[in-house]
């Protein structure tokens, strides 16, 4: 897979010399039209990748297999995807490994399965749940697309479940390594996931906004059976260099989403108690989400 001369339905990036990228699906006897006149893609299959090849209009292109990050970016989406920069933050931190029983959900587009399935390698495995079935639908079309299933089949290593992962983990009595939570309301598969999960195994959330934030951390704290959460974010910023014009670039990634990871404890085990006390106001009269265990009441400000 991804090496070798270039073949019939795998997809090809070409990218011409300002820079514009174009992916499509070969075909035979198809041709790729820009403004620069045409391409056969007969002409393209066949090669090894890594080559320039002149459309009819004079228009210069480079052919490469897109990688995994340019794919996801430039695949057909249902849902959101998962940014490249945070596939591999979630890879690493979440600690993904080969051999690992992964599970996630939703499944959206496919974007983080595919980076999943990856990293687990094929005597690992990854199950998705999704419970929009035209969601799975693109998901199963791009994951197999990617890596070249043929007709009828899909990665040896991959599972896709139609269902909300707060019902459908439980009835599947899955146990696993890893839970990868990418959702609107991850808080409310925290027991699912709790419940699936193995001693010393990590639960991740992705969301998008702060208040997303707040909710899943406090739940996980108020759960108990986790170590505390750990959030954070990702900023990625390019780098022009040019001769003495060595500087940061104008644009970076900047706010995608944020990530949380926790630990599940073995059962009937407490999170080690904090020794500092929230901040002032931290849980006061104004906070109304879930409340980590023990903490006493803060009394309303003097007016
Ligand atoms: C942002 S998308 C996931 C994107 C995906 N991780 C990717 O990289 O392509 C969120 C998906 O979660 C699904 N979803 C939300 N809550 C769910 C639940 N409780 N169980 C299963 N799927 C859920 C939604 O239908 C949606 O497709």
């Amino acid at each position: 897979m991804h090496r070798g001369p270039l073949r019939e339905g795998e997809w090809v990036r070409l990218t011409d010399s300002k820079g514009r990228k174009h992916n499509f699906e070969l075909q035979a006897g198809k041709r790729f039209f820009s403004n620069k006149g045409h391409l056969d893609h007969d002409d393209l299959i066949g090669r090894e990748e890594g080559f320039t090849l002149a459309s009819s209009a004079g228009g210069e292109y480079l052919v490469f297999r897109p990688l995994l990050s340019e794919f996801v970016v430039s695949m057909p989406r249902g849902a959101a995807v998962v940014y490249p920069k945070d596939a591999a933050q979630i890879v690493a931190m979440a600690d993904i490994f080969p051999g690992a029983r992964v599970v996630e959900a939703g499944v959206g587009s496919g974007a983080l399965t595919c980076s999943l399935l990856r990293a687990v390698g094929p005597w690992g495995r990854v199950s998705s749940f999704e419970r929009r079935e035209e969601f799975a639908d693109v998901a199963r079309r791009n994951v197999n697309q990617f890596f070249g299933a043929p007709a009828d089949q899909t990665h040896p290593a991959w599972e896709l479940t139609l269902g909300d992962l707060a019902e459908a983990l439980p009835a599947s009595g899955e146990r696993c390594d890893r839970i990868i939570l990418d959702m609107l309301a991850p808080w409310e598969c925290l027991d699912a996931a709790a419940g699936a999960l193995v001693p010393g195994g990590i639960v991740c959330a992705y969301v998008a906004t702060t208040t997303q934030l707040s909710r899943f951390v406090e739940t996980v704290r108020a759960h108990g059976g986790f170590t505390e959460p750990q959030p954070w974010e990702s900023l990625v910023r390019d780098w022009h260099v040019e001769g003495l014009a060595v500087r940061p670039g104008h644009k970076m990634i900047g706010h995608t989403a944020f990530l949380v990871t926790a630990r599940r404890l073995a059962p009937g085990q407490k999170p080690l108690r904090k020794t500092r006390r929230p901040a002032p106001g931290a849980y006061g009269p104004d906070y109304s989400g879930p409340r980590p265990p023990g903490l006493p009441v803060e009394p309303a400000p003097e007016d």
